[in-house]
């Protein structure tokens, strides 16, 4: 039995994409347990570079299934686009299986998520505003509409009107935007349920059969540690569960199935949209903030936007280390900071005159932490051919090594460029 999960131990964008592509051959099963198409996974695979938003970042192996679960939020137009735009990749998507119980994304979810940041104004969450978070809070108090109701018109239908006797009414009287009809949302919604119909099954008894099997079963996580509702810093987060614990909810599967925990990490950090960040570079011209985002390209999957940089942030990777139980760290974009003379790492913070190790758990003294800062010395060389960890700069390894002494798990993986074969494994045996 091989329960794997893979999740981000930042604010997102960490590289998942790139590591679940680097192990999924060793899978049967690759499953996402959590979000919508608010993720963005850049896979660079057989010479090419796919965006991956709703669809598990395993479909490049015809061996896997991939699997939607039940806890996430499906936009249909967007997952039929998708689809398409793999097929039309040659790339085949009839293995796909979609949880019954996953909610879906309708219109006025992403009508309210643009209203919502509207009236927020520069207290804006940043979203992506894909709906995710109005799709949820349909799921919470229970009136969502799932997947399964595409299968029976008359359900849908009803539960359409029911929702639109709510939603016109808080579109048109609090924001003022265009209603819906019913005829409209389920002229266009049952049209998508045919293509969809074929996808749908009960993926937490699939999952479950094949672990009893011994199949291997890798869960993919979308966000980050850090955009947990829960354990996130909220209210800038995303409305799911990041966290491992969301692989079994989010999937049906208990926790003891769980073999192994990832934690995904870049060696600094990013963050795109609102909410505190205490390593926060700069980014005026000719600065280090400036420079990771360009030696790092770090502009947004999704969205485009531009991501705040920081240093790599200790006390935030041992929280996600605790809140995951994260078994190994994988470190990626190492090769970012080749060119830097001195590399920071925020081993603490300070808030007023008192020094936490750990993240605090009150938002006020997150929001004001000043970082504390150990200062390591760079490599200045290139590190993107390096394919063993004896292949790094002294300085590189140094860096690793400060890394996984603070994290207390040890590093697994290290990245240094986009592709699959830039990465060193030092703890990854392949399966038998
Ligand atoms: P995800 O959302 O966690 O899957 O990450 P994204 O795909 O949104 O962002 C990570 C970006 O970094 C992608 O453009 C990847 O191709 C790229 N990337 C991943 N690992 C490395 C690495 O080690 N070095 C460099 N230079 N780029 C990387
Ligand atoms: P991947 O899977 C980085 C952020 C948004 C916003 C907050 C809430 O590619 O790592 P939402 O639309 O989810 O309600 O937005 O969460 N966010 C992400 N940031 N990577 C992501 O996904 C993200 N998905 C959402 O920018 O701050
Ligand atoms: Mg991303």
């Amino acid at each position: 039995m091989a329960g794997i999960v893979l999740l981000g131990a930042q604010w997102g964008d960490e590289g998942k994409g790139k590591i679940t592509d680097l192990i999924a051959d060793d899978f049967d099963y690759v499953v996402r347990f959590q979000g919508g198409n608010n993720a963005g996974h850049t896979v660079i695979h057989g010479g090419r570079t796919l965006k991956l938003h709703l669809i598990p970042s395993g479909i490049m192996y015809p061996h896997i299934t991939p699997v939607i679960g039940n806890g996430c939020v499906v936009d249909p137009k967007v997952l039929l686009e998708e689809i398409d735009r793999l097929e039309e990749d040659g790339l085949s998507t009839h293995r796909l299986l979609i949880s019954t119980n996953a909610h879906l994304i309708m219109p006025y979810h992403k009508d309210l998520d643009g209203a919502s940041e509207r009236r927020l104004g520069n207290q804006e969450i940043g979203t992506t505003r894909r709906g995710i978070g109005p799709a949820y809070m349909d799921k919470a108090s229970r009136m969502g509409l799932r997947i399964q109701d595409l299968t029976d018109e008359h359900i849908f239908r009803k539960k359409v009107e029911a929702a639109l006797d709510e939603k016109n009414a808080i579109l048109e009287r609090v924001y003022e935007m265009r209603t819906y009809t019913v005829d409209e949302i389920c002229d266009e919604y049952l049209r998508y349920a045919e293509r969809i119909k074929p996808h749908i099954a009960d993926t937490s008894q699939v999952i479950n059969t094949a672990l009893q099997a011994d199949q291997w079963i890798l869960f993919e996580g979308a966000q980050g540690t850090l955009l947990d509702l829960d354990h996130g810093t909220y209210p800038f987060v995303t409305s799911s569960s990041p966290t491992a614990g969301g692989a079994c909810t989010g999937t049906g599967v208990g926790p003891k199935r769980i073999d192994r925990v990832l934690g995904i990490a870049k060696a600094y950090i990013t963050r795109v949209g609102s909410g505190p960040f205490p390593t926060e570079l700069d980014s005026c011209p000719g600065g280090i903030g400036e420079h990771l985002t360009t030696k790092g390209g770090e502009f947004g999957t999704t969205t485009g936007r531009q991501r705040r940089c920081g240093w790599y942030d200790a006390v935030i990777v041992k929280y996600a280390v605790d809140v995951n139980g994260l078994t190994d760290l994988v470190i990626t974009k190492l090769d970012v900071l080749s060119e830097l003379d001195t590399i920071k790492v925020c081993v603490a913070y300070e808030y007023e005159g008192r020094r936490y190790n750990k993240l605090p758990s009150h938002q006020t003294a997150f929001h004001h932490a000043k970082p504390i800062y150990e200062e390591l010395p760079g490599w200045k060389t290139d590190i993107t051919d390096a394919r063993t960890f004896e292949d790094l700069p002294k300085e590189a390894r140094d860096y690793i090594a400060f890394i996984e002494d603070l994290a207390e798990v040890p590093v697994a993986m290290i990245a240094v460029g986009p592709s699959r074969e830039q990465t060193i494994m030092r703890r990854w045996e392949s399966r038998p």
